[in-house]
């Protein structure tokens, strides 16, 4: 049996984090830069049912028997076993690598997840549709994260650019939107690791205890990614650094930024992006930079001066 290979791009929020948690809306754009893999071998030598984990940037080479029951991959592997329900797989070993860096805003554990469960349901012989795929890989979510949106699993699964909104448990708006002229993003890293779950469950403990106000934060939100979402489709990119500058401000108030991605960010305003803010949960991780054919090149040169440890220029379009 040859091997099934999967792969999975990375991810940028550009608009509407964590408000996106709160049944706000959110733009988000896959990032095919980075990407995870899958690769399914068959081990026709070992006992029907063995399973074999290898996924060397993170040091794991071992059976799924030992991995814990909460394991993000364990969980990814079981759910497409009962989904297809197949209780005893024939034997096989499956490899993940990703130049997705973890714990940094740009999706690495949704695309490791959608990127197995796309291999592992191929492997078995009844590849997964894109709307159960997004659905098993958002339960994965829910152990990253605790009370995940499922934007990421949602725009890492579909490779669209994608406005999204949960309405509540089970019902979410998802649509497909436009790019009616392409433009350029440079996305640079922090440096500084930052687990999404950490940073959603301090929003919601500070929510907690100021609801108006972080309510208000997310109306405001919510407000600039619609007016956002129509410049993107009407071609009229040069209003987005504005809505970019704006939404920064607000998850600052919201206690999301960093004195790093402040940095970052200032640096890149100053060298000509018409715009910059973090993007996904913050903290750490990275930031997005609007610029220009003119622009990019110094704000490239300005962000890794100001510390920035991996830089990726990219071009959101329709593809
Ligand atoms: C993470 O990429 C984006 C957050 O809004 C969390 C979520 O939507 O699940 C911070």
């Amino acid at each position: 049996m040859p091997a099934i290979s999967a792969s999975a791009p990375g991810k940028v929020i550009l608009f509407g984090e964590h408000a996106v948690v709160y049944g706000r809306p959110a733009l988000a754009v896959p990032i095919f830069e980075v990407q995870a893999k899958a690769i399914v071998m068959a081990d026709p030598r070992a006992t029907p049912g063995t399973v074999r984990i290898q996924a060397p940037g993170i040091d794991l080479d071992a059976p799924l028997a030992e991995l814990p029951d909460q394991d993000p991959i364990a969980v990814a592997i079981k759910n497409v076993l009962a989904t297809l329900n197949i209780s005893r797989a024939p034997a096989f070993t499956l490899r993940i690598t990703s130049t997705i860096p973890i714990a940094a805003g740009l999706g690495s554990g949704a695309a490791v997840s959608v990127a197995v469960i796309r291999a592992l349901s191929t492997f078995l012989g009844s590849p997964l549709v894109a709307e159960q795929v997004s659905a098993l890989a958002y339960e994965v979510e829910k152990i990253h994260h605790g009370t995940p949106s499922g934007i990421d699993n949602t725009v890492i699964t579909y490779g669209k650019p994608v406005y999204f909104k949960r309405h509540n448990s089970d019902r979410v708006t998802l649509e497909v939107f436009g790019i009616r002229r392409p433009f350029r993003l440079v996305i640079a890293d922090s440096g500084i690791p930052s687990p999404t779950a950490e940073v959603v469950a301090e929003v919601r403990q500070r929510w907690q205890v100021a609801k108006p106000a972080y309510e208000r934060l997310f109306d405001e939100i919510g407000a600039i990614v619609e007016a956002a979402r129509q410049a993107i489709e009407k071609g009229y990119v040069e209003r987005l650094g504005a809505l970019m500058n704006e939404n920064q401000r607000l998850l600052d108030e919201m206690g999301v930024s960093s004195p790093q991605l402040e940095r970052l960010i200032c640096a890149a305003r100053q060298a000509g992006a018409s715009g910059a803010k973090l993007s996904g949960a913050g903290r750490g991780g990275n930031m997005i930079a609007l610029v220009s054919d003119e622009t990019a090149e110094v704000v490239m040169q300005a962000l890794q001066q100001a510390g920035a440890r991996r830089i990726i220029l990219t071009t959101v379009s329709q593809r």
